[in-house]
């Protein structure tokens, strides 16, 4: 597969838009983080950027509150889907509206198909709830459904995806706040996405991951640090253009990912194709484990057919610089 994603965030703005004459749609855009995935869980800081690949969630009015698509899904993704829908609908007091979803994403490969969802479905929820679709409100209910997709989710996906923008983020910790902050892009880069194959769910390599830090809790805490520094490095060195170091710390944080014991054969693997065809860094994104994607930074991408000739399907996304 091969596509274009535009992470700029002025082509990733998530729309909220009632289309007049049409059923009304709500936009939530996928994610990619480039720095910090599961040290966030920990309340250590992730980079993310958004997509223009998303779920795009159309409303109509009907007798009851329901939701249809994506028939992609397998039954238990359908089953997940279902009870994390009424969660919502029921909090919004079940707005007469059957929804429609469709998907530009690929699911369930670390690109944040379940947050998109999840923005998506509770924008439109409110808007039909007539409520004023403030951000907060968008976030507090997208939460609720990555809570049933994830069990307790950082919130680093449907954050980035509400905010349309690349982000630092941080969560809330007892004893200390979470932080948002919209960073900016100090040079024009491509990411490529390696789509590497199925994974199971993040919730199941998160829950792994926390038995071996519950059991070694300094070994793992000494890494779960050193991921968010290096989150905080790379978004000074993304905001300062210096893509070199934004590359090489995307490449010793796939080292201490596989270290974590989140990477694989088949992502390491990808990681190594996209080294060698001359990307600046390259790692595993989102929570990995047995599939899922690879994200390598390129100052402009590498020739057409290279990566695929590799046996690698890809999208490529272009950061922008912010203006
Ligand atoms: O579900 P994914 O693959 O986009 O991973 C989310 C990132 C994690 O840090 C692994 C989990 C989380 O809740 O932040």
């Amino acid at each position: 597969m091969s596509g274009k994603a535009s992470a700029a965030p002025r082509a990733a703005t998530p729309a909220a838009s009632p289309h007049r004459g049409s059923a009304p749609g709500a936009f939530g855009p996928g994610k990619v983080i480039l720095l910090g995935e599961h040290a966030v869980v920990y309340g250590h800081p992730a980079l993310a950027v958004p997509l223009s690949l998303g779920v795009t969630a159309r409303g109509t009015p009907s007798q009851r509150c329901e939701l249809s698509g994506l028939p992609e899904l397998t039954a238990a993704q359908r089953k997940m889907l279902d009870s994390a829908f009424e969660a919502v609908a029921s909090a919004t007091g079940r707005p007469p509206l059957s929804i429609a979803l469709s998907s530009t994403l690929p699911v369930s490969m670390g690109l944040g198909s379940s947050a998109a969802l999840a923005v998506a479905v509770s924008r439109l929820l409110l808007e039909a709830a007539g409520a004023r679709t403030s951000p907060a409100k968008v976030l507090a209910l997208a939460l609720r459904m990555e809570e049933a997709f994830h069990g307790t989710p950082s919130g680093v996906d449907h954050t980035v995806s509400a905010h349309g923008a690349p982000l630092l983020y941080r969560r809330p910790v007892p004893g200390r706040p979470g932080r948002v902050r919209r960073i900016r892009i100090g040079a024009r880069a491509v990411l490529v996405l390696a789509l590497v194959g199925p994974r199971r769910g993040t919730q199941e390599t998160v829950a792994a991951l926390r038995r071996r830090a519950a059991r070694w809790p300094e070994r793992y805490g000494r890494l779960f640090k050193e991921m968010g520094r290096l989150a905080v490095e790379g978004t000074a060195a993304l905001e300062a253009g210096d893509l070199e170091s934004l590359g090489d710390a995307m490449n010793v944080n796939h080292g201490l990912l596989a270290a974590a014991g989140v990477s694989s054969p088949a992502l390491d693997a990808a990681v190594d194709v996209l080294r060698r065809a001359g990307a600046l860094g390259a790692k595993l994104t989102g929570a990995g484990g047995d599939g899922g994607a690879v994200v390598a930074l390129f100052r402009k991408a590498p020739p057409a057919g290279v990566l695929e000739s590799a046996g690698l399907r890809v999208l490529t996304s272009e950061l922008e610089p912010t203006s």
